[in-house]
């Protein structure tokens, strides 16, 4: 029996429905990932001034990660889909935004710190001029933390060295009386000798003598020059952590150690009511030593990973794009950076 023309419109229809309901429910199978397109980033001048090389593909080189060309290039502005300005250059005038070009409806410009608000001069003249923020901070659109705990733990388990030879150092090259972590330092070495290095007491370290120096003391001082919103910096990461050593922290809150660090691993300044309390607290573990051991067992699981190298941060724009909001202004930038 011949169809009707709209009974073979409803069988067309039929069909195409059990085919689309086919291959949403039945065919689980994912599609295989689009090759993303690469993604172009210039820095537009490097931090500090020091440059490193960008010849060849850094990041897939270097950090495993594809698609993802660096330049720092400025000819190449245009063809940018993120182009970097890192803040210490902007604030001092060593560095100017090119605000004269154009600018392609699609890029984003990135402001790029790591210093703390303190530190962070000049940022009214920044207001409504960029897209995404690059920062140690946990809600910067690309989070660059200073350092980072990931799994796997170390061959050997740390041990506190029954015979190191002192209970607490500090490494400080910029100190200031006013700063509260000079004051909890005064009131401090009251109640328990402390070895001071660095700068500030004619006690430079080099790079090489800087962990062994710390790890023969059981803890270290990892005081941060400022009390803000997630700043932790490399004197937790690098210093107290890859020494093997305890850190006394003074810095965030407990609760920002506790989402960033791992559990049981720092002894925190604001647990005290007095520096006579904490010098106590500190003597107390030291003699005890199941107590200390017990600050060191997170290192069987877990290992630290610090960041240092400005290509790696750069790399991680790559990794974090197709995340980005796509459409986002900082019309208050400092606002954003003091909050
Ligand atoms: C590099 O990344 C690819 C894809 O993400 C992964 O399959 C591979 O194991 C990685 N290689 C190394 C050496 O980490
Ligand atoms: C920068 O890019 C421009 C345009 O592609 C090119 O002519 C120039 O040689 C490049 N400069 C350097 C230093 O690579
Ligand atoms: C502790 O003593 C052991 C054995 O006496 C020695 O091998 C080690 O180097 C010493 N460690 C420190 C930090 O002095
Ligand atoms: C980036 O910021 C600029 C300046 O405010 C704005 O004009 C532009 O639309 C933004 N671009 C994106 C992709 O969000």
């Amino acid at each position: 029996m011949p169809l009707s023309a709209s009974q073979a419109f409803l069988l067309l229809l039929l069909s195409s429905i059990l085919s689309l309901l086919y291959h949403s429910l039945l065919d689980k199978t994912p599609e295989p990932a689009a090759p993303h397109r690469t993604i172009r980033v210039l820095l537009w001048h490097w931090p500090f001034g020091r440059s490193y090389s960008l010849d060849g593909d850094k990041c897939l080189e270097m950090y495993n990660i594809s698609g993802c060309v660096l330049t720092d290039n400025t000819s190449l502005f245009s063809t940018a889909d993120a182009v970097v300005f890192h803040h210490h250059e902007l604030s001092k005038g060593l560095a100017s935004l090119p605000v004269h070009l154009h600018r392609p409806l699609s890029q984003h410009w990135v402001w790029m710190s790591l210093e703390p608000p303190d530190n962070s001069a000049n940022l009214e003249g920044l207001n409504g001029l960029f897209n995404w923020t690059m920062s140690y901070r946990r809600d910067a659109d690309i989070p660059i933390p200073y350092g980072e705990t990931v799994p796997g733990g170390a061959a050997q388990p740390m041990h506190a060295a029954p015979n190191r030879s002192c209970l607490v150092s500090w490494v400080i090259s910029k100190y200031r009386p006013q700063q509260s972590r000079a004051r909890v330092y005064q009131d401090l070495k009251k109640h328990i000798g402390i070895e001071v290095y660095g700068r500030w007491n004619n006690k430079p370290l080099s790079r090489r003598k800087l962990l062994p120096t710390i790890a023969k003391c059981l803890f270290y001082l990892s005081f941060e020059n400022s009390e803000v919103k997630d700043y932790i910096s490399e004197k937790l990461w690098r210093n107290a952590f890859q020494a093997g050593v305890v850190p006394v922290v003074l810095g965030p809150s407990r609760a920002t150690y506790e989402a960033l660090a791992p559990p049981h691993s720092f002894i925190h300044v604001s647990d005290f009511s007095s520096a006579a309390a904490l010098a106590a607290h500190l003597q107390r573990v030291a003699a005890d030593g199941g107590a200390y051991d017990a600050y060191l067992q997170w290192h069987r699981t877990h290992r630290v990973r610090t960041s240092t190298d400005w290509r790696e941060r750069l790399c991680q724009i790559c990794v974090r794009y197709t995340r980005l909001p796509a459409r986002r202004v900082y019309h208050d930038l400092e606002a954003w950076v003091n909050m």
